[in-house]
């Protein structure tokens, strides 16, 4: 099983998407693993972008990830990276899948909603900064034998 780190965006928040986010999510068959609502910090930000340094919406995008509180969550389950990020659908939410969540809910590049990992590297390395290894869980639910 893989685990990756996905975040209900600012934006998410303020539009009262956490509860619609989680629950495609949830029914989707990935397993909450670890959950908090959580204001950034510009230090955490900068590490969490760090790879975008530089780059011209780096300094946009560390404002906008720190400009309210945000839902950080840890999902379990088979391929759960390439999962999640499917679910999200692309980067832009112009060219994001109609039914995805960003081609639902979004409608600009710099407001896009979700955040998820795009590796498991990725996904290790976010898990870590956003979690303590305390937070996150381990616990069986009966319906996995139903999704596996
Ligand atoms: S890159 O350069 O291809 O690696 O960047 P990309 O993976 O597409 O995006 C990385 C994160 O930066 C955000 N992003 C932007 N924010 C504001 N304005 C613009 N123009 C912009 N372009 C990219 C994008 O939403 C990604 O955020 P996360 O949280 O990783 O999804």
């Amino acid at each position: 099983m893989e685990r990756t780190y996905v975040m209900v965006k600012p934006d998410g928040v303020q539009r009262n998407l956490i509860g619609e986010i989680i629950f495609r999510f949830e029914k989707k068959g990935l397993k909450i693993v670890g959950l908090k609502m959580m204001q950034i910090s510009r230090e955490l930000a900068e590490r969490h972008y760090g790879e975008h340094r530089g780059k011209p919406f780096f300094e946009p995008l560390v404002e906008y990830i720190t400009s309210g509180p945000v839902v950080a969550m840890a999902l379990e389950g088979k391929d759960a990276v390439s999962t999640a990020r499917e679910m999200m659908g692309a980067t832009n939410p112009l060219k994001a899948a109609q039914g995805t969540i960003r081609g639902t809910f979004g409608m600009d590049i710099g407001r896009n909603v979700v955040h998820g990992s795009d590796s498991t590297e990725s996904a290790a390395r976010e898990l870590g900064l956003f979690f303590a290894p305390g937070e996150l869980v381990e616990y069986k639910r009966e319906l996995d034998s139903w999704i596996y």
